[in-house]
């Protein structure tokens, strides 16, 4: 199992280092490449982001290209191949993988570069898949991506509808991961959060019950993370989820075996329940 099993099972979330750290060296290449090629004047490093002095616009704009180039190179789904063995010892050898990573960029003191405290769960996905937020930096204290532990057990969860005027349903920071109509959760208390700040290589994972985001990075540098959800094939999805959202990534061979099985024995086929395509 993961590193801290125990505690993923009893609080919801874990923290584990990954071994093979190549293709998220790469994505953090591209976004430091980028972000010299965009600013060549005033760009240092990707922790001082926030010093250069651009309008919403042109980050906006810049944050979508490296998303563009992220997703068109499919480094997250390298990144999985890479440390499969972890990823089989928690969903087992059917799995899929959210076909698009978003990249975070939030600079200290901006709201906006956030989306706030939420559950994914109301936004479309189950509490059969997990977040993995891989930061791109080493994270000071302020700058990780917060947690509530043990808060996919809490009940009767309050939401409160808002409507985000920066981001209108289907455009480009809709499809980056902003929301346009945010669930704003009612009777959340500071102290219950608490900011996990990791090393680059290591990585946050949490199922998609648990309370998670960050209102603000206080912290005095950019966060830089990239995030993507993974599940087992065969585990159910909410209804409204999109049906390119999972790319089917891995096949087990007993997967592979009934498959061909059935292939060749249809009848047999009709007699199963519980089927996913
Ligand atoms: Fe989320």
């Amino acid at each position: 199992m993961t590193t801290n099993h125990q505690e993923f099972s009893q609080d919801g979330y874990f923290t584990h280092k990954f071994e093979t750290l190549s293709a998220l060296q790469e994505i953090r290449e591209i976004c430091e490449s980028m972000a010299k090629a965009a600013f060549p004047e005033q760009y240092t490093s990707l922790d001082n982001y926030h010093l250069i002095d651009i309008d919403s616009k042109a980050h906006d704009d810049f944050q979508y290209q490296v998303f563009t180039r992220l997703n068109d190179k499919k480094l997250h789904h390298q990144f999985v191949n890479q440390n499969l063995n972890f990823f089989i010892s928690l969903f087992g050898p059917d799995i899929d993988i959210q076909t698009k990573t978003y990249i975070r960029i939030a600079r200290p003191g901006k709201q906006l570069d956030n989306i706030g405290m939420h559950r994914d769960i109301d936004y479309g996905n189950s509490a059969y898949e997990i977040s993995l937020s891989l930061p791109l930096i080493n994270q000071k204290a302020g700058c990780g991506l917060s947690i509530i532990p043990k808060s996919h057990l809490f009940i009767d969860q309050k939401t409160q509808q808002l409507n985000r005027e920066d981001v209108e349903r289907g455009d480009t920071k809709n499809e980056m991961g902003f929301l346009y109509a945010p669930k704003r959760l009612t009777g959340i208390k500071k102290e219950q959060e608490k900011c996990i700040c990791l090393p680059f290589g290591s990585g946050l994972g949490f199922t998609l019950g648990l309370i998670h985001g960050q209102e603000e990075n206080t912290s005095n540098m950019t966060r830089w993370s990239i995030d993507f959800r993974v599940k087992n094939s065969f585990h159910p999805v909410n209804k409204n989820l999109k049906h390119d959202y999972y790319t089917r990534f891995n096949q087990g061979i007993l997967t592979e075996l009934a498959k061909k099985f059935y292939q060749v024995n249809p009848d047999e086929f009709n007699l199963l329940t519980n089927i996913v395509n």
